[in-house]
């Protein structure tokens, strides 16, 4: 059971330290690169945890008697852990502040590393979903909600979560990321206007208040050209923004996830009755 606590503690942990990392200008670079590679060694620790499950399934990958949904898990976790090294390969060919100066800067790891970082968020949110049963079981410990209250209770939160998932849809850069290898995103070098790259907390990336927002003496002394990331320090009041608009992105994605699955769950035993 403890172990279980740590489990959960510890994918808490590693899904707001993923959602901060979406806006460079909100906590800084320094943050940004530190806490990203922190968490591919997070990612490590999970997977430790979970290691009994990953000899278990791969040892019976091919076997016709697994579940769908464990087969699902499977792809999921393998495109997760892939989309996980491309994103911190590209940052480390990116970095300003722990790999300073060792790589040139390449426009393609630019664009994979936004991409892949959408892409990743989509994969946590139906991986969570998917776990909807192990979260509710160890939130059931603690909140104990009367039985009468239950289906008001689920209403009110599912209206909060499709209100802020579709804020934050709306404010963060998220589509556009996720649509970019169709979608070209607009501007120069890494996609941006020129002065807001690191903006992507996402309040419209050509807005003209986020061109005037830009802090023009970091754009001059810039680290190797950055503007507005590096110069940038941790601002809480963003943290937390950005913390809720792709919090909310990812608890829509997982609602949605763990909804459909119940959904296909009650159709089989409907079938089965009939
Ligand atoms: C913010 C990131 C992530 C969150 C919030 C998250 C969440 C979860 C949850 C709730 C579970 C079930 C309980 C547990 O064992 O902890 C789980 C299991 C698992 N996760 Fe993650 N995870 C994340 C990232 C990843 C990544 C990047 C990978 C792969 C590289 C991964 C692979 C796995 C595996 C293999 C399991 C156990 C098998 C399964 O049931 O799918 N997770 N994760
Ligand atoms: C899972 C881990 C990571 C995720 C999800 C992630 C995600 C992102 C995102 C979404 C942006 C754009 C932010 C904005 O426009 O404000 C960004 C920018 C950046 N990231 Fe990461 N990142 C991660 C890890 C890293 C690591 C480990 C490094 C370097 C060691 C790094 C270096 C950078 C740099 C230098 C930029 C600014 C690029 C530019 O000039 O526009 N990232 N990252």
């Amino acid at each position: 059971m403890k172990k279980n606590w740590m489990k959960l503690s510890l994918d808490l942990i590693m899904a707001v330290g993923l959602f901060s990392l979406f806006s460079v200008s909100a906590v800084g670079l320094a943050f940004h690169e530190v806490v990203g590679l922190a968490l591919f060694g997070a990612t490590i620790l999970h997977l430790a945890f979970n290691w009994k499950w990953i000899v278990s399934f791969t040892r019976r990958l091919f076997s016709k008697n697994i579940p769908f949904k464990t087969r699902l898990g499977y792809v999921l976790n393998v495109l997760l852990l892939i989309s996980f090294v491309i994103i911190i390969g590209s940052g480390i060919t990116m970095s300003k502040f722990v790999f300073a100066g060792v790589f040139e800067e390449v426009d393609t790891f630019k664009t994979a590393h936004y991409f892949f970082s959408a892409f990743a968020l989509l994969l946590i949110g139906i991986h969570t979903g998917l776990h909807w049963a192990f979260i509710k079981a160890m939130f059931g410990k603690v909140v104990k909600i009367p039985k009468l209250a239950l289906k008001p209770v689920m209403a009110v939160m599912l209206m909060v979560i499709m209100v802020s998932g579709t804020w934050g849809l709306m404010n963060s850069s998220f589509i556009a990321w996720i649509a970019s290898p169709v979608v070209a995103l607009p501007g120069h070098e890494s996609g941006w206007p020129e002065g807001t790259e690191g903006r992507g907390g996402g309040r419209g990336r050509d807005s003209e208040s986020l061109v005037e927002d830009v802090d023009h003496t970091e754009t001059e002394e810039g680290i190797r050209g950055y503007r507005g990331g590096l110069g940038a320090s941790f601002d809480l009041t963003k943290a937390i923004e950005v913390v809720a608009e792709y919090g909310s992105i990812m608890i829509l994605i997982a609602s949605i996830t763990a909804g459909s699955e119940i959904l296909i769950r009650q159709r089989k035993q409907k079938k089965a009755v009939i």
